[in-house]
């Protein structure tokens, strides 16, 4: 290999991608390798010389708009990647669009992974550029990175500007749950819930709130896989394309370096980005994918860790929906090196001299770092909420479900969680839901019953039933309860939530319905209990009640769930892991 940083050649071990374009061995298919890559331009000077080949595994595209501006961010990868001695090979990924892909975006995750581990493993590259984004963008390419392990460094396509309406700040995704509300109790009419869901995205980047988007770039800057301040920078702003430029120049020194995601996604990093996640406020679909990318690498990591090393971690950023502001000021503020900083000082980062992508710790890279607005990104002692973490909750409905306790609101807190001899529980009926389009069905019904004393419930909606986990478990209570007040009904279920909505749902159950979980066996009217305290939940019912009522779904062949309706729903459902396990293709998990 050579280093060309420096100005001279070093041998030192042989390139990856020399086995393609420079095999003495075998002269006929390296000239056939070479003729297909000469023929747009590149020389053979240029393959041959012992020049690493770094692939751009480009998201961006007209059907991923969250994305788009990679297409952009490229040219500026490309600069950096030949000033530091290397050729960059751009290729596309198969695209994810969280909020256009039917039937949920989720369902692509792991396709998109399979198909990036086959390009990384099948052609002539030396390291890649992960250009990541919109939300299972993130997972997607840091799994095949795991997987294929050849040095890799991550790029954030930068949040959207912050949206404006009325002199209000709107954030994508979380005005849509508020709009949506206002519109169902006649509010605002149909034209202006349209231009105030628009104003929340007003120009280029991915999600301006603290949703799934913010929280996986966030997380994969607190893994350590991009360049410090990465992922905070909003689309639009000069930083963006600087720090593309100078992503390009460093993936070609972690060549030199042999700098694996192996090497900076350890135990101690997944650590990091857990206590990270809790004081961003990250989304409830964080465990799900970096319980994945840590079984793609064999690093042991779940969701009991998740309540143990975040749980009591305080929320310190004051983003949507937790908090109030949006993206742009997150950057201003100083992005995730001044979170860092503020749990470095506070002593709660568990791991500082763990390596990053740019050779250095996080904690070298974030120790001197300073909050610029100490309203956006608070101090330790003065957070926006204390004990900010998941809790992972277990009993006789399932194994696994995680709740964001930061998002508890003061009403549903009034209402719930106030009884003075059991403060942290409270009991409800149960309404139960078999998929999204049963719920929107039913629930104006006034023979249902809803009432502030329901517990609603969504099933049929994990990796198995819906296909691919949908976001649905955030369910609004019917309208004449909004009328009265009531904005949130406690739900449950074995899909997932948007992680823009700051409803406080019990999410990601595990094991789903569809795979035999306790929440198949739930009957409407059911006595439900929930503890916050112990973290469990549980049908009141007996075993034996409990047994025959399992006996009877098993004669009946199992949960029922729709058919699928495209080949890969098919196979993914006859391979796919639960939530709490990463939602993994099981297979998968063996090929490291
Ligand atoms: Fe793509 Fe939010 S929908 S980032
Ligand atoms: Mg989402």
């Amino acid at each position: 290999m050579t280093n060309r940083a420096n100005g001279h050649r070093r041998q030192t071990t042989r390139l990856r991608s020399q086995q393609w374009f420079d095999n003495p061995d075998d002269p006929g298919m390296t000239a056939l390798y070479l003729e297909r890559y000469l023929n747009y331009g590149l020389t053979r000077e240029e393959l041959q010389s012992g020049k690493p080949l770094i692939g751009i595994a480009q998201t961006g595209s007209d059907l991923s708009p969250c994305n788009r501006h990679h297409i952009e961010l490229a040219k500026r990868l490309r600069a950096g990647i030949e000033a530091a001695g290397g050729i960059p090979l751009e290729f596309p990924v198969h695209p994810i669009q969280e909020t256009g892909k039917r039937p949920t975006a989720s369902l692509d995750r792991n396709l998109a992974y399979l198909a990036l581990v086959e390009v990384l493993y099948g052609y002539p590259l030396d390291a890649v550029v992960l250009t990541i984004g919109c939300d299972k963008t993130t997972p997607a390419l840091l799994m095949a990175a795991a997987t294929v392990n050849i040095p890799a460094i991550a790029l954030s396509v930068g949040p959207m500007l912050n949206g404006w309406h009325k002199g209000r700040r709107t954030g994508s995704g979380t005005i849509v749950w508020e709009s949506r509300e206002r519109l169902a109790a006649g509010e605002i009419d149909y034209e202006e819930f349209m231009e105030i869901v628009s104003s929340s995205a007003p120009s280029v980047g991915y999600c301006n709130t603290m949703g799934t988007a913010t929280t996986m770039n966030s997380l994969a800057e607190a893994l350590g896989m991009q360049l410090p301040g990465s992922a905070a920078i909003p689309a639009p702003y000069r930083e963006r394309g600087q720090i593309a430029y100078q992503t390009g120049r460093r993936i070609v020194a972690m060549v030199e370096e042999d700098l694996k995601p192996s090497d900076i996604m350890t135990r101690a990093a997944f650590e990091n980005a857990v206590v990270v996640n809790s004081a961003i406020g990250g989304s409830t679909n964080a465990p799900i994918h970096l319980n994945a990318i840590a079984r793609h690498l064999g690093v042991p990591l779940d969701n009991d860790d998740w309540q143990a090393l975040g749980h009591d971690i305080p929320l310190l950023v004051n983003l949507q929906p937790a908090g109030e502001y949006l993206g742009e000021d997150y950057h201003h503020a100083g992005g995730v090196p001044a979170v860092v900083a503020e749990l470095l000082k506070a002593g709660l980062l568990p791991h500082p001299d763990a390596v990053t992508a740019n050779g250095h710790s996080i904690g070298d890279n974030c120790r001197a770092v300073e909050t610029l607005d100490t309203d956006v990104i608070r101090p330790v002692a003065r957070p926006l909420k204390a004990a900010a973490g998941f809790i992972n909750l277990k009993g006789n409905l399932f194994a696994s479900a995680i709740m964001k306790t930061s998002v508890i609101s003061e009403e549903f807190r009034a209402r719930y969680l106030s009884n003075p001899d059991d403060p942290e529980a409270f009991e409800g009926n149960a309404v139960v839901f078999d998929g999204p389009e049963d719920y929107h069905a039913r629930i104006e019904d006034p023979a249902l019953g809803v009432d502030e004393r329901s517990i609603l419930f969504m099933r049929g909606t994990g990796p198995v039933g819906y296909p691919g986990a949908a976001e649905v478990v955030n369910m609004q209570p019917p309208a004449a309860l909004l009328k009265r007040g009531i904005h949130a009904l406690p739900c449950v279920g074995d899909g997932r939530q948007s992680g823009t909505s700051g409803s406080p749902s019990i999410l990601n159950a595990s094991p789903e319905a569809a795979a035999g979980g306790g929440l198949a066996l739930l009957r409407d009217g059911d006595r439900v209990r929930i503890d916050l305290g112990k973290a469990t939940a549980d049908i009141l019912i007996s075993d034996d009640e409990l047994q025959r009522r399992r006996t009877e779904l098993v004669e009946q062949g199992g949960y029922a769930f729709p058919d699928h309706q495209t080949p890969w729903q098919e196979i993914q459902r006859a391979m796919v892991d639960q939530l709490s396990e990463g939602m993994v293709l099981k297979p998968a998990v063996r090929y490291r």
